[in-house]
């Protein structure tokens, strides 16, 4: 710690604090420009020069200037403030003067400084700067006549989202911000930059002209899209979601957000919610009351009884309230058919880690893996299934030097970063890596073997996956692999990372166990500060593990209730939240399964291609209209608040699963989403003791920091088998979307408005193709035409398409397998 005095008050603050730091802990207002809390120290717009008594005869920049011990700083007096007015008169030079019309007015740093110095009149005189904006995307404005070079927008693109886009370019008075080549701009639009311009340069588009900041009722929530768990703040007016606000003072995510969080929220706003419930009467869905519809859903669910009973389908965006209703429901249905997802996958990896480690969910907190010195990402570019997570892995990389081993089918962001290696299988072939780093680890009497069950067996079965043998088939160097399973063993703290949902069902639970294995052996498991983390999907997908979300005893999956229901030997199917004809492994089974089965509901936002099939639709409400818990990857459990008011007669999940609970003869009445959490905190192990209203601004984390396995039990585990045709499709996520909702949305659209058939360049070119050419892609029986896009990061032979629009149908062609042998066409 360090002693210093600040305008006469003695202060003890950290060693590296800066003096901004310090005096920002002391409650001294000093004013900045270019700092932001979250980016490395700058010191390019001299604002917050203060005077320190050790150093005098110049002024010294606050923000990157440490303390040192007995430093006696004044952060006011005539010469700072005249300087200060100075250098902001020095600004306004060049500066436009449109706040009339620049989004920004009333909450621009320019702008406030200006008035906090009384700056009312310029000494100096100069030119307006008259640069052209670049307004060639829809999300983000870049009017550089606004700038003031503070340089945060280069510093948080590079810093933080490692994308790179911005840099200084020219001298002098020609200085501006340009992207390369001085293009319009072309990135992830995560809006980090828009987040981070203290002034109008850098601007929302889709924000343009909706509202002055003042007129924004502001509420703080949770984002409704992955499991990362973001706080969002939305800005709402005359009861419409017009923004999402940047706020760094909560959550877990420093104010970082991704597309999808940022830009993703006008589906809220939609005119095409369901506003009433429909029932399907000759044939056609119409419009009826709510008594009307209810009352069918409970013929239609005492018919199913006799005749195979109810599956129940939940997606994962439910709050944990809603499932723990849900379940209820379930109950006296006399259902244990409950199942939240379309593969295997939850249920998969969730056994897996229950054999092995007696554990379902991640056992550490993100700010710990940032501290890691060695991390391994498996089959996912964190960058996009959870960007923001994939922020922090960036920082740990970049500025604590982590080690980053990456296992995947594709090359991704994460592999350029220093310290980085990609281990690049071919599809499926994740866990023949992971088998073959655990026998390098028992091999070179590396692994952590004290306490271990099992172990013989397990030392058995890696005969198969010798390095070398395993190098043979994946295509990854036998030395790759013996280096990254060192490095994990040599780490301090390492974090191991697994991305889960619905396009990576396959071998899941191989995946679990793998991964494991890996963790027991490596010593990660139950070591401070290293943690195996389980990155569900969804925003609620921990949530629905947690609560259970999953078949009863006896019950049947999400697969084989559509299985059941594809041989009329289910009654009903009960679709909350998902849209399973667009997104579910093997379309054809679910198209089997919604035409058999005798009766069919669909709850949802939308009418979706699901919705269409059912027999009746309720309409339910989004995240931004409910009350109530989401749990995210780390455990956090984390309060979702409604900003804005339901459409038309839309009804909340909860409410949806009370109603029918009381026609079915239980009463499931609480009165508040806080009288359920009490309620299911009694039921959920982990969530015992916590309080609803006790949630405050950055979650509670359930079972603590560190979640410790009960077990370390090593298991045999198969890895797959090679696909040896010419090419092999892999399915998954764009880092624009998350599920089907973001195909609702105009900012996730704006980028990525269809589907499409990425291949690398070394195909592109074998096979003649251009950037947007149509494909033909044939695969399992099915052929399906497809625009190209051509980029960098596909080995030959491997092609990738997103799996969230229901108009490519790639769900016809894609089972649920690894990797789909396909051929490729023009
Ligand atoms: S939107 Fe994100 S990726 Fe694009 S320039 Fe801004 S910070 Fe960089
Ligand atoms: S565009 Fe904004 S964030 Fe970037 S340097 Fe200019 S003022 Fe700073
Ligand atoms: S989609 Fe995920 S990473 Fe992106 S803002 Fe939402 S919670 Fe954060
Ligand atoms: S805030 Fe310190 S130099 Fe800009």
């Amino acid at each position: 710690m360090v002693n210093l005095t600040i305008d006469g008050k003695k202060i003890t603050v950290k060693k590296n604090a800066t003096i901004y730091e310090a005096a920002q802990e002391a409650g001294i207002h000093i004013p900045v420009l270019c700092y932001a809390k979250k980016l490395l120290p700058y010191g390019a717009c001299r604002v917050c020069l203060v005077e320190v008594e050790q150093m005098k005869g110049r002024l010294i920049p606050s923000c990157t200037t440490p303390v040192t011990e007995g430093m006696v700083v004044t952060t006011t007096s005539d010469e700072i403030q005249k300087v200060r007015k100075t250098v902001l008169e020095f600004l306004l030079v060049n500066h436009v003067v449109d706040c009339p019309v620049c989004d920004k007015g009333g909450e621009c740093d320019l702008q406030d400084l200006t008035y906090e110095f009384e700056v009312v009149k310029n000494r100096f005189e100069g030119v307006k700067f008259d640069l052209p904006k670049d307004e060639v995307n829809p999300l983000i404005e870049r009017n550089m006549n606004r700038c003031v070079l503070c340089g945060k927008c280069v510093r948080v693109c590079d810093e933080i989202v490692a994308y790179g886009s911005y840099s200084f370019i020219n001298r002098g008075f020609e200085t501006k911000i340009a992207t390369a080549f001085d293009r319009g701009l072309n990135c992830e639009f995560c809006g980090q930059c828009v987040s981070m311009c203290p002034v109008g340069a850098i601007l929302p588009r889709p924000f343009k002209f909706k509202a002055r900041p003042w007129q924004l009722k502001e509420v703080d929530s949770v984002c409704g899209y992955c499991g990362n768990g973001c706080t969002v703040t939305l800005g709402v007016k005359d009861n419409k979601v017009e923004t999402i606000r940047f706020n760094d003072k909560t959550g877990v995510n420093d104010g970082n957000l991704c597309i999808r969080g940022r830009f993703g929220y006008s589906y809220v706003n939609s005119e095409e919610r369901l506003q009433k419930p429909l029932l399907r009467k000759d044939g056609a869905l119409v419009e009826v009351s709510w008594n009307e519809a209810l009352e069918a859903v409970v013929a239609g669910f005492n018919g199913a009884k006799n005749a195979g009973g109810v599956g129940i389908l939940s997606g994962a965006r439910l709050t944990n309230e809603e499932f723990h209703l849900l379940k209820k429901l379930a109950g006296t249905l006399g259902s244990t058919n409950l199942d939240h997802s379309g593969g295997e996958c939850y249920k998969g990896l969730t056994e897996g880690l229950q054999e092995t480690l007696g554990l379902t969910a991640s056992t550490g907190t993100f700010p710990q893996v940032e501290e890691c010195d060695v991390i391994l990402s498996i089959r996912s570019d964190f960058y996009e299934t959870h960007p923001v997570f994939g922020m922090v892995i960036n920082q740990a990389v970049k500025r604590n030097e982590a080690q980053l081993i990456v296992v995947a089918d594709k090359k991704g962001k994460f592999g350029t970063l220093p310290h980085a290696a990609t281990l690049l299988a071919k599809p499926g072939l994740e866990v023949n890596i992971l088998n073959a780093m655990a026998a390098v680890l028992i091999e070179e009497g590396l692994a952590v073997t004290e306490g271990v069950e099992n172990l013989d067996a397990l030392k058995a079965s890696l005969a198969e996956y010798a390095v070398d043998k395993v190098a043979a088939e994946s295509g990854v160097a036998a030395e790759a692999l013996r280096k990254a399973a060192r490095q994990l063993a040599a780490a301090k703290k390492s974090a191991i990372l697994l991305a889960y949902g619905l396009p990576y069902s396959a071998n899941s639970k191989e995946l679990g166990i793998a991964a494991a294995n890996l963790s027991i052996l490596s010593g990660n498991a139950g070591r401070e500060g290293s943690g195996l983390y389980l990155c569900g999907e969804k925003a609620n997908s921990q949530g629905a593990i947690d609560l259970q979300v999953l078949p009863g005893q006896g019950g049947l999956g999400a697969q084989a209730m559509l299985a059941a229901a594809g041989e009329g030997k289910l009654g009903a199917l009960y679709v909350i939240g998902e849209d399973p004809l667009t997104s579910y492994p093997d379309r054809a089974k679910v198209e089997a399964a919604l035409a058999k089965a005798k009766f069919v509901v669909v709850q949802d936002l939308f009418l979706s291609p699901t919705a269409e099939q059912a027999d009746v639709v309720l309409p339910a409400v989004s995240f931004a209209e409910k009350d109530g818990t989401f749990t995210n990857a780390e455990r956090r459990i984390q309060r979702v608040r409604p900003g804005v008011t339901r459409p038309g007669e839309a009804r909340s999940d909860a409410e949806i699963f009370t109603a029918l609970g009381a026609l079915f003869g239980s009463t499931l009445s609480y009165t508040g989403p806080a009288a359920i959490f009490a309620d299911l905190a009694q039921a959920v192990p982990g969530y015992a003791g916590i309080d609803f209203t006790a949630i405050g601004a950055q979650g509670v984390v359930w079972g603590g920091e560190q979640l410790a396995p009960t077990r370390k039990k090593v298991v045999p585990v198969a890895g797959g088998k090679p696909v040896t045709s010419a090419f092999q499709l892999v399915t998954g996520s764009a880092l624009y979307h998350s599920g089907t909702m973001s195909t609702r949305a105009k900012g996730p659209l704006a980028v990525i408005p269809e589907p499409y058939l990425e291949l690398g360049r070394e195909d592109a070119a074998a096979l003649k193709v251009a950037e947007g050419d149509l494909l033909k892609l044939k695969g399992n029986g099915v052929e399906l035409q497809l625009k190209a896009k051509i980029g960098n990061r596909l080995p030959k032979g491997v092609v990738f398409a997103p799996y969230h629009f229901a108009s490519a149908g790639i769900n016809r062609l894609y089972r649920g397998e690894a990797a789909v042998s396909v051929e490729v066409s023009k």
